[in-house]
């Protein structure tokens, strides 16, 4: 077994652990990243491209924040399609300025990537059986494996950033962990093409058949989905089929104008929220997806991410510098209490434009109540729009 020493491990390279590698590097702290899967599997994942103005702004401070600056799309508003009625958000004027940035995910993940290349920093990738060990005491470590050869990385501190499935969450007994967790009974059908986007800007649509969403990548590249069966599969939509459902679900005025191409990435998503808490156990913390799911409703998975990644450097920044634990001491505070508040918005956006097939008449009454008041009252508006553009770290 060889042995290697760093200051932070940091196990999985999704945005979560290349965020807060990026971020260590710079201040001077030395981390190391292991990821099971390779770099090209890792930029192969498709997801939501709606960056807060606080993901964006720690991105530049993380010094990968310029192709972001120049491809990505400032968006000052969304639509709520209902029927064949559209309603816009205008977040600018609802939030007092504020917007939000269209940039692909996969896109923050390839800069971050590149930026971690070119500083020359340790990172391992398709790393076999990782393993976090004693975190909770003084001296932890992570062991893996590769072409073969065991490996063993001694620590300061473990960052498990390793997504939902991830080792890490599973390997904190059962006694010391709570987790909250609500499945939804439809899952997402999504198609990348390269045709224009449908609009200028995203279009949330509420429908009975279900809900629909117009989203883009840039000004050539759109990307679509439609609620679909949990259980449905792929295989089962053409392009044709697919196109043809969301046209149902949009109002025929803008219908008319979908673009319609083939499908250059086709998946079905289910939906879950999901938290579990504590975010540390003793040397070790859990950041992004390894410690909290939401459904893309509100586009807020990437987001939070990226403020439980403005937390811990935070904590460990300071620990390093002033031999202060207080920072790391309120991570999982912090950072739970904003997780939280994204957690609701997703909830409540999910649950108010999708359609659920275990409804009675009354909660369609409810739902309908409630779309009705967030498209008439300003008040409603506003509150959407304060959750969407991102609450304040
Ligand atoms: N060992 C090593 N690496 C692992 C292991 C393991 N046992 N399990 C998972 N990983 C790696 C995965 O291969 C992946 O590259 O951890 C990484 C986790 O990345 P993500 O799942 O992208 O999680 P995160 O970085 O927290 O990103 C959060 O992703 O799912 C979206 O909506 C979410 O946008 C949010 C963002
Ligand atoms: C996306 O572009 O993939 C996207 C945008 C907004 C969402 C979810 C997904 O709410």
């Amino acid at each position: 077994m060889t042995r290697h020493r760093t200051q932070v491990c940091i196990i999985g390279s999704g945005p979560s652990g290349l965020l807060l590698g990026q971020l260590l590097h710079n201040a001077g702290i030395d981390a190391v990243i292991l990821d099971r899967v390779g770099r090209e599997y890792i930029l192969a994942r498709i997801r939501a491209g709606v960056l807060e103005t606080g993901t964006a702004d720690l991105l530049e401070t993380a010094g990968v924040g310029e192709r972001m600056r120049r491809e990505g799309l400032v968006h000052d508003g969304f639509e709520i399609a209902h029927g064949d009625a559209l309603h816009r958000i205008d977040l600018k004027t609802l939030t007092g300025g504020r917007t939000v940035l269209v940039y692909g995910q996969t896109e923050v993940t390839r800069d971050l990537m590149d930026k971690r290349a070119a500083s020359g920093a340790t990172t391992i990738y398709d790393a076999g059986d990782v393993e976090p060990h004693d975190f909770e005491g003084s001296s932890p470590f992570v062991t893996y494996v590769k072409d073969g050869v065991s490996h063993r990385v001694d620590c300061d501190f473990i960052a498990g950033c390793d997504g939902f499935h991830g080792v890490s969450r599973s390997s904190v007994p059962d006694r010391a962990i709570s987790t909250f967790e609500k499945v939804y009974p439809f899952g997402w059908l999504g198609v990348l093409t390269d045709r224009p986007p449908i609009r200028d800007e995203l279009v949330y649509a509420s429908h009975p058949h279900g809900f629909a969403l117009c989203s883009m990548r840039s000004a050539t590249r759109s990307r679509y989905y439609i609620q679909c069966d949990v259980n449905d599969r792929v295989e089962n939509w053409s392009d044709d089929q697919f196109w043809a459902e969301l046209r149902q679900r949009l109002p025929v005025k803008i219908a008319e104008n979908l673009k319609t191409g083939p499908s250059i990435e086709k998946s079905i998503a289910p939906l879950r929220s999901f938290v579990s808490e504590p975010m540390r156990f003793g040397r070790m913390f859990t950041v992004g997806d390894a410690a909290h799911i939401v459904p893309p409703t509100g586009a807020k998975g990437l987001n939070l991410a990226a403020s439980d990644v403005h937390y811990l450097f935070d904590g460990l920044r300071e620990y390093y510098a002033e031999t202060s634990s207080a920072g790391i001491d309120a991570y999982s505070g912090r950072a739970l209490a904003r997780v939280w508040n994204g957690i609701r918005f997703s909830w409540s956006m999910t649950r108010m434009l999708h359609r659920f097939p275990d409804d009675d008449p009354f909660d369609q009454r409810i739902q309908a109540t409630e779309l009705g008041h967030m498209l008439s009252s300003k008040n409603a508006q506003a509150s959407l729009a304060e959750n969407y553009v991102g609450l304040p770290y």
